[in-house]
């Protein structure tokens, strides 16, 4: 099922070939190392980590090793940081640098309060200038390329997603994923695939396209609509990695969703351990159980099974028997 071994790049990121136009969206609690080597198994192009805080990398919490912990196999690796101080910004991606990631990328997307308030993630898009410092800072003293996330402006009032792409292009940054809404928008609404459409008319660097791909027909009609080039997909890809593979969730057999639920267990079993791995993957197999219609009863243990092989069992008698 990999796409990795395409002899044609669909595109470049700088000179980084990328041998695909399906990206997992960085997602913080989901993208992480187990996650994202599933995906790039099923198509997924490049690897973002979770975003973490350049507060937290120069103050050298642990944090953060777990979150940038990536396998050879997944490059090329994104490491995505957000804060709102350009000086703190560098010195963080500087010490990124070390564990060799291919890109770096500013997160300007982040709605959540405790990081917008402060001016950082999509507080970023009230700042232009900042962007414009950051930007000319890390392209000029990092090796590697430096990308952006953006979404398209603060609120209806304040879309500037036209004047941030250009302040990124014209201070080095070598790719944009833009996702089709405000901040104010949060989730709501729908993404607005017009205005991905518009910053890939005014750019000539790459730029993903990401919003409210929820189905296989969604990645062609994005791209179909925008002329990205490549689609970003986040929500839809939990519980539904074969999106990345061109499946939607109900054309995959029972006994694949098994099999493939007992790899992603394994995989967070490996990187976590056994008990925090059962936990954490509690949250993906409700996803991928959802459309199984279950007793209350049945939730339960499902999602309270101790062992793989009790997980196991219940997968047989939940999906496979269903
Ligand atoms: C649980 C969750 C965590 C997210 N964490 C991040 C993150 O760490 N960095 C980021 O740039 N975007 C993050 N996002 C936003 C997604 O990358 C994406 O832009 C958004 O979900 C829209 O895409 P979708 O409609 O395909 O879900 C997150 C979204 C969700 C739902």
């Amino acid at each position: 099922m990999s796409v990795n071994k395409q002899i044609t790049p669909k595109f470049h990121i700088a000179d980084i070939p990328i041998y695909g136009d399906k990206v997992l969206s960085p997602m913080d609690g989901f993208s992480d190392q187990p996650f994202r080597g599933l995906v790039r198994q099923m198509g997924s192009a490049i690897s973002y980590t979770e975003f973490v805080s350049c507060i937290d990398v120069t103050l050298n919490r642990r944090l953060t090793d777990w979150r940038l912990t990536y396998e050879e196999v997944e490059r090329p690796v994104v490491f995505q940081i957000y804060d709102d101080d350009p000086s703190r910004m560098l010195e963080a991606a500087l010490i990124l640098e070390e564990q060799n990631p291919d890109i770096i990328d500013v997160n300007m997307g982040c709605s959540a309060k405790a990081v917008s308030a402060r001016g950082a993630g999509a507080g970023l898009l009230k700042t232009p200038k900042k962007i414009e410092e950051i930007f000319k800072k890390l392209t000029k003293e990092l090796s590697m390329p430096v990308t952006a996330k953006i979404r398209i402006g603060w609120d209806e009032e304040s879309l500037n997603y036209l004047e941030v792409a250009k302040i990124i292009e014209d201070n080095g940054g070598q790719m944009i994923a833009v996702h089709g809404r405000t901040k104010e928008q949060g989730y709501g609404g729908k993404a607005n695939w017009d205005t991905i459409a518009e910053v890939k008319q005014a750019v000539s660097i790459p730029v993903i396209g990401n919003g409210d791909i929820f189905s296989a027909k969604d990645i062609a009609s994005m791209k179909a609509h925008t002329k990205c080039d490549a689609v970003m997909i986040g929500r839809a890809a939990i519980g539904n990695p074969w999106i990345f593979s061109g499946l939607d969730r109900d054309q995959v057999a029972p006994a694949q969703v098994k099999i493939t639920m007992l790899e992603h267990l394994e995989r967070m079993i490996n990187f976590y351990g056994e008990d925090e791995g059962l936990t954490r993957f509690r949250k993906h197999a409700k996803q991928y159980m959802s459309p199984v219609s279950l007793t209350r009863e049945q939730r339960k243990e499902i999602f309270t099974a101790k062992t793989t092989e009790d997980f196991s069992v219940l997968l047989d008698q939940m999906l496979i028997a269903s």
